[in-house]
């Protein structure tokens, strides 16, 4: 009996894997335009939540040092493909990318590179122990580089 019942919900949980595999496996997700710019406005909001956040900790001192890294890191892994945000076909609904980002795309990707390796310097340096300067350098260049896309790309 108790073999048995293992087996079963063995089994339930087997079908539920699948259920739910085949549930993510087709999300019409990918081509739902206005899904993507949620995602990419929520992907937008954390960059700015954890620039805040380190700002506050670098500038205004606040006592959660120990957490910079893990601010860092986000912000370095959520940088490195912002181009994937904005795919062809996502100037829709309610959103605040200029047209621009489709019709001067290489400029984008630019602006988009620089972030990345600005947030990857950024990380870098925190991670690696290097000195306040250098750390409130680099981000302060990595903020700059965000402006420098949103003046050209953002409403
Ligand atoms: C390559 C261009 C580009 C870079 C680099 C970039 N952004 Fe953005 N960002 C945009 C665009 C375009 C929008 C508007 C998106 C929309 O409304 O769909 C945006 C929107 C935002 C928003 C508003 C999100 C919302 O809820 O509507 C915040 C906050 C933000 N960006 C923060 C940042 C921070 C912080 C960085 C740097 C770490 C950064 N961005 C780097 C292009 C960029």
């Amino acid at each position: 009996m108790k073999n048995k019942s293992s087996m079963k919900i063995h089994f339930r949980n087997g079908c539920l894997a699948l259920v739910l595999g085949s549930a993510l496996a087709f999300p019409a997700a990918s081509a739902d335009p206005e899904a993507i710019v949620d995602y990419r406005q929520g992907v937008m909001s954390s960059l700015g939540g954890n620039t805040a956040a380190s700002a506050a900790i670098l500038m205004d001192g606040v006592d959660f040092r120990e957490n910079l890294e893990k601010h860092a890191r986000i912000l370095a892994e959520f940088t490195r493909d912002i181009p994937a945000l904005f795919p062809e076909g996502t100037d829709v609904g309610d959103h605040d990318a200029r047209e621009a980002v489709w019709t001067d795309r290489e400029t984008f990707e630019n602006r988009a590179a620089d972030t990345q390796e600005a947030a990857e310097a950024f990380y870098a340096v925190v991670r690696d122990g290097g000195s306040e300067q250098e750390i409130v350098a680099a981000f302060r260049d990595m903020g700059q580089s965000c402006r420098a896309c949103h003046d050209d790309f953002r409403r």
